[in-house]
This record gives structure tokens, sequence and C-alpha cells, in this order.
């Protein structure tokens, strides 16, 4: 095992995949140390949604091949209340599109890139831990195979994600935390059979929101609304399937094909910012350093862009001896970070059922909804807001 490294990468989720990759192309060495086994990471099952941004680093760093044969575009989204079909139109309003393509797709091929470039992944890393950040000599220890292991190296990047260490390490005087929990999660079902359709469809409905997603043309994912106090295994596919028809418009309702759910979890939902992302050689990227609701489908796609800000740094770092693009990171991140977090929050506002808001709210959310359909200004900005931004250069 070797003791020392440029960059030590906490954490092998999209975010620490990707900035490994990133590096590796920019000819910085990197390790990663993850807590996890290689099958438990590529087995959750989470985002869908990767904006042209994220297609782009995902291209620059040599691992699109399979995302250019098999990723969905879609040019479009589908709003749903009182019944009826909307479809915001991004590659009329915008002249762009996003592409449906899962995380365990993203994952699966930076981890086959990595294997296949012979870099170096620690997978169940025991007690991993980060130590000084604040000096010239940072490092980061763990335990395997019964033995304590050092890795020595100029920068730590915590991409450890909500739970992980990184972000803990850091003093408490030191980073400033925001924070919303939604009173609601999502319980999430995919099945091996066509989706409704070629877009998403996002639906209002007075049971709740609901999400018809996909994963590829023989794959869906779909989404209800739950209480938080609900169990998995409470929901026979059954149930699942009535509720999910229940809430969405005829025509759609009739072209769900149901089947047996391959995955079935409930996901809380939940804004969290930390600030700032840098802590001397110590850099925050992902979901370390901010959750969104995935109503936006932005959590994949902001880390993608936080670890493309971190390896533009590093690279201007070893390259051109100039710490400007480390320097200007964490303020860089936070700009995106919060457009997307307002983004998110707008859109989980507006589409889901919250109780304490009563009668009146659910008109206001019609109101607004009708507005946003009715508004060239206001459906390009929702269509601006979901296919995502360029970097700032
Ligand atoms: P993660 O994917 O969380 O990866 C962090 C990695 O660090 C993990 O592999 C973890 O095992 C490892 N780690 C943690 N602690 C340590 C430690 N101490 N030492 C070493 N390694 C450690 N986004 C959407 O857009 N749409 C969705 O539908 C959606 N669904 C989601 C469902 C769930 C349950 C969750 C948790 C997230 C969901 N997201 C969704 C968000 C999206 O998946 C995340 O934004 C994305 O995974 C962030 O990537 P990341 O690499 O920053 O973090
Ligand atoms: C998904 O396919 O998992 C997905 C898609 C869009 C979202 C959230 C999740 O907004």
């Amino acid at each position: 095992m070797q003791e020392r490294t440029e960059v030590a990468i906490v954490g092998a989720g999209p975010a620490g995949l990707l900035l490994g990759a990133l590096l590796h192309k920019a000819g910085i060495d990197a390790v990663i140390v993850e807590q996890r086994s290689a099958a438990y990471v590529m087995g959750r099952i989470r985002a869908g949604v990767l904006e042209q941004t994220t297609v782009e680093l995902l291209e620059h760093a040599g691992v699109a091949e399979r995302l250019h044969r098999e990723g969905l575009p879609h040019n479009s989204i589908e709003l749903a209340f009182d019944g009826q079909l909307h479809r915001i139109n991004f590659q009329a309003l915008t002249g762009k599109h996003v592409t449906v393509y899962g995380q365990t797709e993203v994952t699966h091929d930076l981890m086959d890139a990595r294997a296949a470039a012979g870099l170096t992944t620690v997978y169940e890393a025991e007690n991993v831990s980060v130590h000084g950040f604040d000096s010239d000599a940072p490092s980061v220890r763990w335990r395997s195979g019964g033995a304590e292991h050092e890795l020595r190296c100029d920068f730590i990047a915590g991409c450890d994600g909500y739970h992980g260490v990184c972000r803990a390490s850091v003093p408490d005087g030191a980073i400033r935390t925001y924070e919303k929990v939604y009173p609601f999660g999502w319980l999430g079902v995919l099945a091996e059979v066509p989706p409704v359709g070629d877009e998403l469809v996002y639906a209002n409905h007075e049971r709740g929101f609901a999400l018809c997603s996909q994963r590829s043309r023989t794959r869906s994912r779909y989404y209800v609304q739950c209480g938080l106090d609900e169990k998995v295994e409470n929901w026979s596919d059954v149930a699942f399937w009535d509720e999910l028809r229940s809430r969405l418009p005829d025509e759609v309702t009739l072209r769900v094909t149901t089947g047996p759910s391959i995955e079935k979890s409930i996901a809380p939902l939940h804004s969290f910012v930390a600030e700032p992302l840098r802590f001397g050689r110590l850099f925050l990227a992902g979901d370390a350093a901010h959750i969104v609701p995935p109503t936006g489908a932005k959590g994949l796609n902001l880390a993608a862009s936080d670890v493309g800000y971190l390896a533009r740094g590093f690279a201007e770092f070893y390259r051109d001896k100039s710490a400007a693009g480390i320097g200007a990171y964490s303020d860089r991140c936070l700009r995106r970070i919060w457009k997307a977090e307002r983004f998110s929050w707008w859109l989980t506002s507006l589409m889901h059922k919250f109780p304490e808001t009563g009668d009146f709210g659910q008109r206001m959310q019609h109101a607004e909804l009708e507005y946003l359909v009715g508004s060239a200004a206001a459906s390009t900005a929702l269509a601006e807001n979901y296919v995502g931004l360029p970097l700032e250069h």
C-alpha cells in the first residue's frame, strides 16, 4: 500500500470517483479510501437525471462512452395537476436537454475506468479519520485487514456523503450549517417494466406528490410522497402501484405497466448546506457539504460540479503553481449550491402536499402551477434551472 499521494479522497460515491477520474486525467496522483465494499456502493439506487454539465465532466474524464450509447436524452418533462398534463419543453425554451442515466451506471463506469487504469481504491476501510488539515502535513488513517494504515497527502477531498467523517472533523466554530427537514419522504420503487412514456411526469395530487421516472426503455423508477413514520415493509407492490396510479391523470394511469419491484426504499427529504467548503487542506464536495430534496434532480449534478471546480483548482495548483483555483473553490461552489437549493426547495414546495398549509395552501399551489404553465417567462425559468448551468470560469 502506498504511503503518500497528492490528493487523498475519502468516499467512493459519484463525487469521489469522478474527482479521482478528473485528477488522473490531469496527471495528479490520488487514492480513494471508502468504508463500504464496492458491491455495496454499486447497489445503492439513487439519482437518474444528468445535466449537460455533468455529462461534459464525464466526457472530459473519459468515462462517457456507455452513457452516450445507453443514456436517454430528454427534451422535456410533464407537470401533472388537476387531471391534466402540461409539457415543459427544455429544448424549445433553452436549447438544452438532460440525460436519463442512473447513478448506479455512472458509478459502474467510473469504477471500471479506475480499475482499468490501475488506480488505487481502498474498500472496506474501517475507522477512517482525517488529520492535520490545518497544517502542511495532512493524512488519512484507517484500519483494514487487521492493520492500521496512514496515507500522507498534500490535500484531503471529503467526498464521504452526508454522514461522513470529514465534515464532522471540522471544529464547530469554523463551520456554519443551514438546514430544513421536510415533513415527508419519498417511497421509491424500481421495476423491470416499460416507463409510462418518453417524459418524466411530476404530479401534484391531493393524495400527495408522485413521480414517474425511468432508467431505460424497459426499466422504470417511480416515487410517491409518504409519511416519515411509514415503513417500507408495510408497502406491498400492489399497494404501491395502486397508490401511484391514484395520483396520476387518467391518461398516464392507463400507461402504467406494473410488475414486481426490484428495489423499494424510503428516503427522507432534506435541504442542508455547510459553509465554507474549505478548511485549510481539507475540501468538502458533494453530499458531504450539501443535500437537496430530490425533486429538482440536483444532488448528483451538484456533486459533479463541485468536483469539476475542485479538479480544476488542483490542476492549477500542480501545473501552474497557482492557488487561485483552490482559493476560489468554496465561493464558486456555494453560488451554484444556493441556486440549486432554491430551485429544489421551490419545486418541492410547489409539488408536495403540506398538511399544515390546508386548503388555502393547496389552492395557492394550483394558482402557481397555472401561472407556471401559462407564462413563457416562468416556464423558461423552470427549464433553465432544471437543465442547469455551465461551470463558471
Ligand atoms: P454519496 O453518494 O453519499 O457517497 C459518499 C461515499 O462516502 C459513500 O460511498 C459512503 O459509503 C462513503 N463514506 C461515508 N462515510 C465514510 C467514511 N467515514 N470513510 C470513508 N468513506 C465514507 N439525488 C437525485 O438527484 N435523485 C434521487 O432520486 C436521489 N435519491 C437519493 C436517495 C438517497 C437514499 C440518498 C441518500 C440520496 C439520493 N439522491 C438523489 C442524492 C444523490 O444520490 C447524491 O446527491 C449523490 O449520491 C451524492 O454523491 P456523493 O458522492 O457526494 O455522496
Ligand atoms: C430518478 O429517476 O430517480 C429521479 C428523477 C428525477 C428526480 C428525482 C429522481 O427529480
